[in-house]
Parts: C-alpha cells; structure tokens; sequence
C-alpha cells in the first residue's frame, strides 16, 4: 500500500491541511509533525508501546468518511528515548519522573555550520519542548475506550530541554520516582 511520510516544516495549521488532503485523497499519512499529535482521533504511535492505539484509525476514517487514507503520527522526539524505558517499570508504581534533556542541534532541523550561534553554546530553553515532553507520554499511556483517546494521569512529568552543541543524538537524564506503598501496600518510597 502507498503511504506518505510527512515531515515538513511548515505552520501547523498548513500542515494539518496537507496532511488531511493526503487522507481525504485515499493516502494512508505517517507523520513527524506535531500538527496533529492533540487531534483527538489521530493516534500518536510508539509501536512497543501502544501500537493498540490504531484501533482508534477505524473511528477516524468512519467519522471523516475516509476510505483507505488516515492519519497516524509520532511524538515529539526526545520523548522515543526515555519513555519505553520508563514503560517497562511503570507497573512498580511509577509516579514522578524528572527530566533534563540534552537535545542535539539536528533536533531543530539544523546543523552547526547554519547555527553559529551554538558553537561553544548552550541554550537552557527550547519553546514548546518542555511541555510536549510532559504531556505527550500521557498520550502514549493512554488507553481508548469507544473511539475515544483517554489520557494518563500518571506519572507526573517535569521536564526542562536544553539544547547543546551536538550534531547529532540527543541524551536524556531521567529521575524517577515509585510509589511503593501504592504498588505494594508497604510504607516505602523509591527513587
Ligand atoms: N528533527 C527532529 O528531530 C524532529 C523530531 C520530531 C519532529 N520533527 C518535526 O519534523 C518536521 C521536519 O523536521 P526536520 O528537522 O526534518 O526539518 P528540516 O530538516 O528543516 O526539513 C524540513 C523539510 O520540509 C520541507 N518543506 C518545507 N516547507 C515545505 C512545503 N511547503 N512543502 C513541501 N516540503 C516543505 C523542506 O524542504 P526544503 O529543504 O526544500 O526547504 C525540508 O526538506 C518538523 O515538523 C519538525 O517539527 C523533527
């Protein structure tokens, strides 16, 4: 089957455009973009994770009258890193995470010769990172429930995204913190 891979980088609501012109056209469309990752039927996929979330594709396409074409989409970046991780030990009673991510210039579409700023630099601030960070996971942990994406409550995410002058890879430090009592009836905290 043919499919797009969509990843433009073009303002939101364009994007949001061109993406459901692929699927009202009958194209299956596969996205980097976050233009549609709040769309309350499209699905944002890790496959090890929630690839059960597709199920959602079947409401989409019954209640935009597409045939074959849909939208699916992933998330944010620095996110694919810690969240499989953390999704292992989620069931121990996963509570709080604190997040510092270490984002490489190719993040932002750039390289270091076209951003001299960033040589010997640090920027401690990335606009909409952080919370995309926060809550997209809660998205990924989500479950849907008669067509519906319902959020996560838990864990409660924090996370501050810096970037730094690195070609290429981001690094991730992670904090997390379990509520033991909840997970085992026992009177203990674990980090
Ligand atoms: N880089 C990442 O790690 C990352 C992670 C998650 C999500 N994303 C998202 O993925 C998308 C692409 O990011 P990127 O880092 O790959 O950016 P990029 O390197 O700047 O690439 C953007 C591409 O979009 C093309 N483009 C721009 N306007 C277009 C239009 N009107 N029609 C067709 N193509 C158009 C550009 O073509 P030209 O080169 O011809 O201008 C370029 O090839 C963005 O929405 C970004 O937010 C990126």
């Amino acid at each position: 089957m043919s499919f797009v891979f969509s990843a433009m980088k073009m303002d939101k609501e364009a994007t949001r455009l061109v993406e459901e012109a692929y699927a009202g056209a009958g194209i299956p469309v596969v996205s980097n973009n976050s233009a549609h990752r709040w769309t309350h039927d499209v699905p944002m996929i890790i496959p090890e994770i929630n690839a059960h979330h597709l199920e959602l594709i079947g409401h989409q396409k019954e209640s935009r009258g597409w045939d074959r074409g849909f939208i699916v989409v992933k998330p944010n970046c620095s996110i694919q890193s810690y969240v499989p991780v953390l999704h292992a030990l989620r069931s121990f009673g996963l509570d709080t995470v604190i997040v510092a991510t270490y984002q490489a210039v190719s993040g932002a579409g750039r390289t270091l010769s076209s951003w001299p700023e960033m040589s010997d630099n640090i920027i401690p601030f990335i606009p909409g990172e952080e919370k995309k960070s926060e809550i997209e996971p809660l998205k990924i942990w989500g479950s849907v429930q008669n067509g519906q994406m319902i959020l996560a409550t838990k864990p409660i995410i924090s996370t501050t995204c810096i970037r730094v002058p690195v070609s290429d890879g981001h690094l991730v430090s992670v904090h997390a913190r379990f509520d033991y009592k909840t997970h085992t009836g026992r009177d203990h905290q674990s980090d």
